[in-house]
């Protein structure tokens, strides 16, 4: 039978069936090659718009999402290319519910599977924010592919020792020359006694006179001695003075404190093992006086999925549920508390002064329960001010300082050259 179709097919046909085909692939091809070239284009390889990309992620999105991994929402490697569009992704990220409102298959879909947790909406967010994003997300998947094994994150920079211990290590020091003299002045005395004794063994002593220099140095003679009571009565006092010392020292000082927390929530969990970033919860850092601490909706952002536990009504999960649904707040213990005396803003140090969470805080990210790590005196303050250089980084307003500083100092500008060290920068 096939023969006799082949015979009916007229050579004009089979042409004209081969011109159309061709015609319509090269179509395709062409077309597919528009959208390719139009994705690469959109999405940069630039490092420097992958580098913007990258804080951009860190700041607002790693609470939630890995590239190559999946958190709270999906791995976002590929997303460009199994996402309906760019411009949807767009649309998603400034206001994921309005896309999610509009029956969008695709973004139905993707909320039901993630047991309809409500991503952030990011509608402050310009395109080429959102583009650098997906730049700095193409970057690291191509990394990942190439090199599976790099995917030990950076770890933020450990704490340098809190000048804490200082004073009780002088104090040590101090003991223990104390007692190193203690010890010389016995071996002098030892000395002495023996050439005395030398001595008056060359004089003409009477009986009685001899056995008193010769009497046998007992344990009984020596603990009746003025010497051992003397040098009981010195350690006693020497102790004493020290342990008086330190309290006058740590009065109102509460470092180390470290409190049970009515949650046991864990700061390792969250900022450690998850690299989730301070200041998603912490959100007043940047901003204002306080750090703040997160109301029960920010951990509703992810525990509203992430439930172990929660099913039985037991556990520490089941708290934050319990909290969620009476709209209870969760009574926190505090445990940074400066006197009402004393002025401090977290916006002034972090994000004006770059400081590090860490640098005064410690290894935070390590803590199952948060301690308190540095002294938070008005010693370790000034201390501070006196060695740190201000971060005088893209200010116009410090190029001015700066240049003033340099004509009549040397060495860079510290926080004392600035007011750091007046009173009332700091008491109100
Ligand atoms: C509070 C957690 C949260 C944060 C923060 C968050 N997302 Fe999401 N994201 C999700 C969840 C959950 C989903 C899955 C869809 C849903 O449930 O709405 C999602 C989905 C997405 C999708 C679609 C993924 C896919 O597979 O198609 C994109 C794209 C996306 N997020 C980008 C971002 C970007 C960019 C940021 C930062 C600017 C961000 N998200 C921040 C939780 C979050
Ligand atoms: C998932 C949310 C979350 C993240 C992320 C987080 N924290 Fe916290 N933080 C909390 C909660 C809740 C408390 C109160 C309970 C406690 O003390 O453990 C707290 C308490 C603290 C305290 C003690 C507050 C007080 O009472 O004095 C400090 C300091 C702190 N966080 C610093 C950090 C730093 C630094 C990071 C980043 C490395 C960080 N936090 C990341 C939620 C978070
Ligand atoms: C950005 C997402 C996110 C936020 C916000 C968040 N958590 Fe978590 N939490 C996690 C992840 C991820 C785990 C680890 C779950 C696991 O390993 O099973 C976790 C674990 C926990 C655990 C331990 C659970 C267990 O099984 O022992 C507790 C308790 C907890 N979180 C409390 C909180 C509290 C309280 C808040 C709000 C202050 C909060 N979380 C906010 C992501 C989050
Ligand atoms: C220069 C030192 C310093 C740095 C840097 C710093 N803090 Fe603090 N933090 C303090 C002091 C001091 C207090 C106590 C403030 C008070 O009692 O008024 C405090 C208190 C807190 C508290 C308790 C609540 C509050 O706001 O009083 C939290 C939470 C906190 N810090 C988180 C952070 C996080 C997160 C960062 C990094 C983004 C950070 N801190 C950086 C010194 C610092
Ligand atoms: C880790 C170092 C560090 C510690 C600890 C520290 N500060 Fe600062 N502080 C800075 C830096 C850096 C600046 C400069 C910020 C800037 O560029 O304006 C600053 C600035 C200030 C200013 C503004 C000074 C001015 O003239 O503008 C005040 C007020 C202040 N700190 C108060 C405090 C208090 C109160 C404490 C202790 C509870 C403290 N600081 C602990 C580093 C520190
Ligand atoms: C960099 C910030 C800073 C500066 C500058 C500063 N102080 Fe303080 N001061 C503090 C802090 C913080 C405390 C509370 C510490 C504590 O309770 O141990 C404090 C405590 C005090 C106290 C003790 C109050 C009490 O109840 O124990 C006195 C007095 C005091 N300051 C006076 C001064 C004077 C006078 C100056 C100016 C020469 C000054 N301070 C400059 C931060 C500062």
């Amino acid at each position: 039978m096939p023969l006799v179709l082949k015979t009916d097919i007229e050579p004009n046909m089979t042409k004209n069936f081969t011109s159309s085909a061709c015609k319509f692939l090269t179509l395709v091809f062409v077309f597919a090659l528009l959208t390719f070239t139009s994705n690469a284009q959109e999405i940069s390889s630039d490092p420097a718009v992958i580098s913007a990309g990258e804080s951009l992620f860190n700041a607002n999105c790693k609470a939630c999402h890995r590239v190559n991994a999946k958190l709270v929402g999906p791995a976002l490697a590929g997303v460009q290319d199994r996402a309906p569009s760019i411009d949807w992704i767009k649309n998603f990220v400034k206001n994921s519910s309005k896309v999610i409102a509009s029956g969008d298959d695709y973004a139905v879909k993707l909320y039901n599977e993630y047991n309809k947790t409500q991503m952030t909406a990011f509608s402050s967010f310009k395109d080429d924010q959102i583009m650098s994003i997906l730049a700095y997300v193409k970057a690291e998947a191509g990394k990942a592919a190439a090199a599976p094994v790099a995917a030990a994150g950076t770890t933020p920079t450990s704490a340098a020792p809190a000048e804490a211990g200082l004073s009780a290590q002088y104090m040590n020091i101090i003991l223990i020359g104390m007692v190193i003299i203690l010890v010389l002045l016995l071996v002098i005395l030892g000395f002495i006694v023996s050439a005395l004794k030398r001595f008056l063994d060359q004089k003409e002593l009477s009986e009685e006179d001899k056995e008193i220099v010769h009497s046998p140095i007992t344990a009984a003679t020596a603990v009746r001695s003025p010497a051992f009571t003397f040098i009981i009565v010195f350690l006693i006092a020497a102790f004493g003075f020290k342990a008086v010392i330190n309290g006058l020292f740590s009065i109102g000082v509460q470092q180390g404190y470290a409190p049970k927390q009515p949650i046991a929530f864990s700061h390792k969990i969250h900022a450690g093992d998850n690299e989730i970033d301070c200041k998603y919860c912490h959100t007043g850092v940047m901003k204002g006086k306080s750090a703040t601490i997160p109301s029960v909706n920010v951990c509703w952002n992810c525990h509203n999925q992430i439930r172990s536990g929660a099913i039985t009504g037991e556990g520490e999960i089941a708290k934050i549920v319990k909290a969620y649904e009476t709209n209870t707040p969760i009574q926190w213990v505090r445990i940074h508390n400066l006197p009402d005396l004393a002025y401090f803003n977290h916006a002034q140090h972090v994000n004006v002064g770059g400081q590090e969470c860490q640098t005064c805080h410690g290894p935070i990210q390590e803590m199952d329960v948060v301690r308190q790590q540095s002294l938070l005196t008005m010693g370790w303050c000034i201390d501070c001010h006196r060695k740190t250089d201000v971060n005088t980084k893209g200010s116009a307003y410090y190029d001015k300082l700066v240049e003033i500083h340099n004509q009549s100092k040397k060495g860079n500008m510290k926080v004392e050259d600035i007011g750091g060290l007046e009173c009332s920068k700091c008491h109100y």
